[in-house]
């Protein structure tokens, strides 16, 4: 149930932004890019577990919209830029900014904000008040996308 309101507001979360245009960003400057400090957690990061959820079209979906190097996955999105490098182009507090509020960084993102619990973003009804991914899991994440160094 969680996953299929997720699915229908996922629809419509994108439907607004690709029906009118297209947010896709621009290629930002690495200096304007805010940094957000670690997130207090019970445990250690794990960028394995990052992984999983990265490549997980239920948790992180981030290849409904990103491409990267994930060869056992067959689809891979094209509204983002590859993920291949991120570790390369950002410091750690960037990717985690990144991960925890996108709009914060360009307001007319598509990327859906995986750590902010309120605001009027449009996310099924399950997820109405709480965040996409909890504190370990956006640690997870930042670890992972942190090793993508080619
Ligand atoms: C609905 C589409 C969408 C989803 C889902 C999405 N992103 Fe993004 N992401 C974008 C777009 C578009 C950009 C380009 C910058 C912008 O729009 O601000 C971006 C930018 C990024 C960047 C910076 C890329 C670069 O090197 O310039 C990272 C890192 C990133 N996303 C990670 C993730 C991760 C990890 C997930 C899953 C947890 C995810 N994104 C899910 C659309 C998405």
């Amino acid at each position: 149930m969680r996953r299929v309101a997720l699915v229908i507001g996922l629809a419509a979360w994108l439907a607004g932004p690709i029906a009118g245009r297209v947010a896709v960003g621009a290629p930002m400057e690495k200096g304007a890019v805010p940094e957000a400090a670690p997130l207090a957690t019970s445990r250690p990061p794990d960028p394995a577990n990052g992984r999983r959820i990265v490549v997980d079209r239920r948790r992180g979906f981030c290849l409904l919209c990103h491409s990267g190097p994930f060869p056992e996955e067959r689809f891979h999105g094209d509204l983002a830029p590859s993920l291949a490098g991120a570790g390369l182009r950002w410091s750690e507090g960037q990717i985690r900014a990144r991960l925890i509020d996108s709009t914060a960084i360009n307001p007319d993102t598509i990327m859906p904000p995986y750590f902010k619990s309120e605001g009027g973003y449009r996310l099924g009804r399950a997820f109405a008040g709480k965040p996409i991914l909890n504190a370990e899991e956006i640690e997870d994440v930042t670890a992972f996308l942190a090793t993508l160094r080619d």
